[in-house]
């Protein structure tokens, strides 16, 4: 027999959650069951990749539950196939919602040109405690948060929110994909439902879209429905891929969020930098809050160029950092949202959320963080 894993060691949850010794292979590695069609007659469930029910599924969801101190998880095949999973599966047309402002971009455009339409409604939440019962209504289901923010690193108190949501009954859901449970498991601190775009730090490698909600039996059961429904299924082949890379999670997380903090360290006092968001930093509005609900400060960091530096001059001079969409891989990446996370809003939109051109989102890597200074110091020095 196994020796039980202890509660807390996420080191080894990655390795070793759900993982099924079976009674043929006796492999250390899940085989891959690539099977559409499965003999019904042989068990009391009819199973069926759609279904979310495969062996594969099985064993990522429970690994995933494990590290987010959840009882079941749900694995889909995007983010945002887990974050439509949420919506249909916990409202109705005419139910309300309350959402963070400044949420992932994708989130906001799944509001406005589906959701909205089809009569759900919609508040937005500043994010500060003492505002948030005024906004909860009879017809409220869910509220909605990310903390850090996606891209201006934002930090919501998470026992304030899911205290006074559970207060009036109202399902807290958040977005964990920046943190992961590595650096923060906000079950922990009261909250009902965490949804990940696993195709970021759960994949961890740039090769994988992917989604996953984790929660209580009670809430993942109601949500389940509508996500095969929705048809957000993964294949037996990227829920292996899924499973291998979870292994390095709490590693690859801890040497990213480490290089993170040296970066923002070293990008703070530079003249050609306005601003860094980054809640490691002690100055930051989310700094006192974040240091109580993480273990770190996470591997994503975000800075504003001052006027005389030339954005696309700055991107086209990095030799290391690639300028990419997406974010979390083991390689060091750099986006301006304004041009892909949040190019679906409008101009108006992005400018209240103080989202432009000068604004750079970067996904430190695991590189040697010295060479990502160096690679930043030069494309600073060389576009201005
Ligand atoms: C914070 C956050 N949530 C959700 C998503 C959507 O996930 P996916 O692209 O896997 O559908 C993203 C994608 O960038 C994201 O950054």
């Amino acid at each position: 027999m196994k020796p039980p894993i202890s509660k807390t060691a996420l080191e080894t949850l990655c390795v070793h959650a759900g993982h099924e010794r079976g009674p043929v292979e006796q492999g250390l590695n899940t085989p891959i069951v690539t099977s559409t069609a499965f003999d019904y007659t042989r068990d009391d469930q009819v199973r069926y990749p759609r279904y979310l029910n495969t062996p594969n599924h099985r064993v990522v969801a429970r690994r995933i539950a494990a590290l987010e101190s959840a009882e079941a998880a749900l694995i889909t095949a995007s983010g945002l196939g887990a974050i439509s999973a949420v919506f249909f599966g916990l409202m109705r047309p005419g139910d309300h919602a309350i959402l963070l402002e400044g949420l992932y971009g994708g989130t906001s455009d799944l509001v406005e040109g589906l959701l909205k339409p089809a009569g759900f409604e919609f508040s937005t939440w500043d994010g500060n405690p003492d505002t948030l019962a005024e906004l909860i209504r009879p017809e409220t289901r869910l509220a909605w948060v990310e903390s850090p923010t996606n891209p201006l690193l934002r930090v919501i108190d998470l026992a304030a929110t899911a205290s006074i949501l559970a207060d009036h009954k109202i399902v807290s859901v958040i977005d964990n994909t920046f943190a992961t449970p590595i650096l923060q498991r906000p079950i922990e601190f009261g909250f009902d439902l965490v949804m990940h775009s696993a195709t970021k730090y759960f994949g961890g490698h740039s090769d994988l879209l992917c989604g996953a909600l984790a929660g209580s039996d009670k809430l993942i059961d109601q949500i389940r429905p509508q996500a095969i429904r929705l048809g957000s299924s993964l294949n037996g082949q990227d829920l292996y891929l899924l499973e291998r890379s979870l292994k390095t999670l709490a590693i690859r997380v801890e040497r990213q969020a480490a290089n993170a903090a040296d970066l923002a360290d070293w990008l703070e006092p530079r003249d050609r930098i306005t601003r860094v968001f980054y809640p490691g930093l002690v100055g930051d509005a989310g700094h006192q809050i974040a240091g109580q609900q993480m273990s770190a400060f996470g591997a994503m960091l975000s800075f504003r160029l001052d006027s005389a530096v030339d954005p696309d001059r700055f991107l086209e001079h990095l030799q290391l950092i690639t300028p990419a969409v997406s974010l979390a891989g083991v390689e060091s990446t750099i986006c301006q949202p304004s041009r892909t996370s949040h190019a679906r809003l409008t101009a108006q939109a992005r400018a209240a959320l103080g989202i432009d051109d000068r604004l750079m989102r970067l996904s430190v890597g695991i590189e040697l963080a010295d060479d990502l200074i160096a690679d930043l110091d030069q494309a600073l020095k060389a576009a201005a």
